[in-house]
């Protein structure tokens, strides 16, 4: 709607002429404002009173405006009016859709109104104008004004809702009065009884300080309001702020013509997603995500989270391969090159790596590397991926109990993540490692999920070309990844995963095998390692069977190579102090630097086995092989039996049996029929923290027990394994290469096996391994007896002789 410009001069209207000298003029009351002379105000007219005077103006168009001293009065009367009002010009008059008039005004001079003359239908009254005091000109006048349109300017320059074309006229202002009015006319903040107070200053000095003071409150207001609002600020959240900064960001690069920062971020993963190589399924979706990014908030919850997951989707190795060819040869060269012996684990990596170079997309089985500790497993695994020029990492599963672990939690949860197999191959950056999964024989199983079965769907070669990870839920093709297992045994491997893999054995080393690894690998590389040459540290093989021997009591060389990296350390120090020939570890140094001897497993069977009554047996461990000491005792009794040392049940029955043997063929091995009428039997197994079991100990058993009752205490330096039936048969029994080992190491020169398992000796054991022990083969406990205990008296007297022997050495 337009307004409507109506002209009000009405020729002849109710325009009043006072009586006498003096004029009476109309006189407009107004509310809450005060019109300053020079100032141009337009002025809402509602009153009907009001509305009437204007409407009598005629070429007459001079009213006198003033302010009611309260603005709550509708109809004012002269007492009720300031003393003190403006002349003013009524310049136009528009008149509004609601009957009301919007009155342009300009003030003239500042008036005292004198007598009023009618009261209706609107007031008039005289006037007399209200003289100036205009200071004189004088340096103090001079600043005070200056002072004034100075903080004038500050005011205008902070405030929002002030223009600042009101700074460039004050400037234009020269008269000290003029520049007053003005600026009091503009300040939004002067209340109307302090605009009034101005208004009814002549003196301009004056007008002039007030003014200044008015100024100067406003000021320190705006100046504690900025100091709250930045308290305010800084306890605003710190997203909030973040928010904040960003939009600042956002709006400065915009000035400069930079790309928005998120939009670029935005652009570079786009770049990174077309480039990834995913299928056009996961990259219809990743770009879906892009895009909700894209229009996400960067200060919204969820944002870094969303951002995080396609940042994800467009690192991983979709399409990115490391090598092509297997080339067996070179294989067979790094293998050797990294590992001494091992010649039969050698074949069968081979072997399944040509198979895997004739047929690249083999849906082949796992391998899995099954032996005790520090055998070597994990550094083939590296040695595999070096062969193959791909990349190399280790997932360990011990302990695991979470599925998520494997396969990641979902986006819903507050943290989620990728698991492991995701997270590794983003580190690898190819979709081709090998992916070494260590300790799978100790993946834990609770409430949490079955970690188990999610390695299943991982290494299963029909369902990993789909692999699906909780978080990514995209599919993710594994099937060139190349996974190998180890774990220490094959017991506690779940049956579903144990079926998909393919089983390589590597048992421990003998004494001769691991004085030759540690001279060809360990001590080379503890040398460096320690910051040695081969100049200054010479390890005589002596000694390092001594270490072996006497120091340690593995299966594997862990612990041999840790001690002959005590040996460089010490060395290093040595030399650091400034020892300059070259150092021979000779037994004293050995001695010297890694104390007494501490294992003496051929002592001990000596020491231990001059006792009627002690045989023995060989145990298989998950950290390999192992001598196991089987004593009986006797006293006084009812022929009862008591058996101690943790023993499974299995064990327990072999004790048993053992027994009910001797009983029943008590005459034939030369005791009374009745033996055990007048004694009780105690079969104790030590280390009786560890349970123990298997029927394996059956031959140790019933040797212990025989041995006791005949009172022949049994041969020196001989170790037997072998179950026994009630009817005297000594049947085979499993991990014969381990136990075999383990006997060798611990100085035993004569072992008892089962007849059936010769075959196995013979192809698992090589010929250096079985070098310096003889080896027994027995059907029956017969035999087992015939060659554990002395037949004679002057064999008995050799073997008494041979312990004193050995125990003499040891001291
Ligand atoms: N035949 C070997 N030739 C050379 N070095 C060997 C040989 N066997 C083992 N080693 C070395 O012994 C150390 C221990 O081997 P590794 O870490 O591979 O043991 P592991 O079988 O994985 O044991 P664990 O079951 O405890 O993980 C490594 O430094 C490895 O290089
Ligand atoms: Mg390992």
């Amino acid at each position: 709607m337009a307004n409507e410009f109506v002209s009000v001069i009405k020729p002849g209207g109710k325009g009043v002429a006072g009586e006498g000298k003096a004029f009476s003029y109309p006189v407009l009351p107004v509310r809450d404002t005060v019109l300053f002379p020079h100032a141009v105000l337009p002025l809402t007219v509602g009153r009907e009173s009001s509305i009437q005077l204007i409407q009598s103006l005629g070429e007459e168009k001079t009213i006198l405006v003033v302010a009611q001293r309260d603005a709550r009065q509708d109809a004012p009367q002269g007492v009720d009016l300031h003393q003190i009002g403006t002349r003013a010009t009524v310049h136009k008059v528009v008149k509004m859709p609601n009957q009301s008039l919007f009155v342009f005004t300009e003030g003239m001079e500042r008036v005292k109104i004198g007598e009023f003359g009618q009261v209706t239908p609107f007031l008039t009254a005289e006037y007399e104008p209200l003289e100036e005091v205009t200071p004189e000109k004088s340096a103090e006048s001079e600043a005070l004004q200056r002072n004034v349109l100075a903080q004038f300017q500050e005011i205008v320059t902070s405030s929002s809702t002030l223009s600042d074309d009101l700074q460039t006229i004050a400037l234009n202002i020269e008269e000290p009065a003029r520049l007053a009015d003005f600026i009091a006319a503009s300040l939004p903040f002067l209340t109307t009884a302090e605009k009034q107070d101005l208004l009814e200053t002549p003196d301009v000095k004056m007008r002039l300080e007030k003014l200044n003071g008015h100024l100067a409150k406003e000021l320190g207001v705006q100046q504690l309001r900025n100091k709250i609002q930045s308290e305010v600020q800084d306890s605003v959240q710190q997203s909030q702020r973040d928010f904040y900064l960003r939009e600042q960001m956002k709006a400065i690069q915009k000035e400069l013509g930079d790309l928005d920062e998120t939009q670029k971020d935005v652009a570079e993963l786009r770049e990174k997603i077309e480039a990834a190589g995913m299928t056009e399924e996961v990259k219809k979706d990743a770009l879906k995500e892009l895009n909700r990014l894209a229009r996400m908030n960067p200060a919204a919850a969820d944002y870094s989270l969303t951002r995080n997951y396609v940042e994800w989707l467009a690192v991983l190795p979709w399409a990115k391969s490391s090598s092509g060819e297997v080339d067996i040869h070179k294989a067979q060269d790094v293998l050797d090159e990294d590992h001494y012996g091992l010649k039969k684990v050698k074949d069968r990596i081979l072997d399944y790596l040509s198979v895997r170079r004739l047929k690249p997309d083999m849906k082949g089985p796992i391998l899995c590397f099954v032996g005790p500790p520090g055998v070597g497993k994990t550094s083939l695994g590296r040695s595999i991926a070096r062969a193959l020029g791909r990349k190399f990492s280790r997932i360990s599963l011990g302990g695991m109990h979470d599925e998520a672990e494997i396969r990641g939690h979902r986006r819903t949860y507050i943290g989620a993540l990728p698991g492991q197999i995701i997270q590794h191959l983003k580190r690898v950056e190819v979709n081709d490692p090998v992916f070494m999964l260590d300790e799978i024989d100790k993946l834990g199983r609770d409430f949490r999920g079955d970690p188990a079965s999610a390695l299943l769907e991982t290494l299963d070669p029909e369902q990993n070309n789909t692999f699906r990870d909780n978080y990514l839920d995209q599919p993710f093709d594994l099937s060139k990844v190349l996974f190998i297992c180890t774990a220490n045994q094959l017991d506690t491997i779940p049956a579903p995963l144990l079926d998909r893999m393919e089983i390589i054995e590597l048992t421990g080393y003998t004494e001769e095998e691991k004085i030759n690894i540690a001279e060809r690998y360990l001590i080379p590389r503890q040398i460096k390692e320690n910051g040695l040459t081969p100049e200054q540290i010479e390890f005589p093989t002596a000694s390092v069977s001594r270490i072996a021997r006497h120091y340690t009591r593995e299966a594997g060389v862990r612990k041999l190579e840790q001690l002959i990296g005590t040996v460089c350390r010490k060395t290093a120090r040595k030399v650091a102090e400034g020892m300059t020939e070259k150092l021979i570890v000779t037994p004293e140094i050995v001695q010297e630097y890694l104390g007494g001897i501490k294992v003496r497993v051929d002592t001990e069977i000596a020491e231990r086995t001059k006792r009627p009554g002690v045989s023995v047996g060989l145990a298989w461990t998950p950290v390999g092989g192992d001598v196991l000491f089987i004593e009986a005792n006797k006293m006084k009794g009812k022929g009862g039996v008591k058996m101690t040392g943790q023993l499974g049940d299995v064990m327990k029955e072999s004790v048993d049996a053992a027994l009910t043997w001797v009983r029943s063929n008590a005459t034939a091995i030369g005791l009374e029929e009745d033996v055990l009428k007048d004694i009780d039997l105690h079969v104790h197994v030590p280390a009786g923290a560890i349970q123990k079991d298997g029927p394996s100990a059956g031959v140790a058993m019933a040797t212990a027990i025989v041995s006791l009752l005949t009172n022949r205490p049994v041969r020196p330096l001989l170790a037997m394994t072998g179950e026994i039936t009630l009817s005297g048969n000594v049947l085979p029994v499993g991990g014969v290469k381990e136990k075999f080992l383990a006997a060798k190491r611990a100085g035993v020169r004569d072992v008892i096996l089962p007849v059936d398992v010769k075959a196995n000796v013979e192809e698992d054991l090589t010929s250096e391994q079985v070098d310096g022990v003889t080896i027994h083969y027995a059907s029956r406990i017969e035999d087992v007896l015939e060659i554990a205990l002395p037949k004679t008296v002057s064999e008995a007297v050799q073997d008494e002789e041979l312990r004193e022997e050995m125990l003499a050495v040891a001291e």
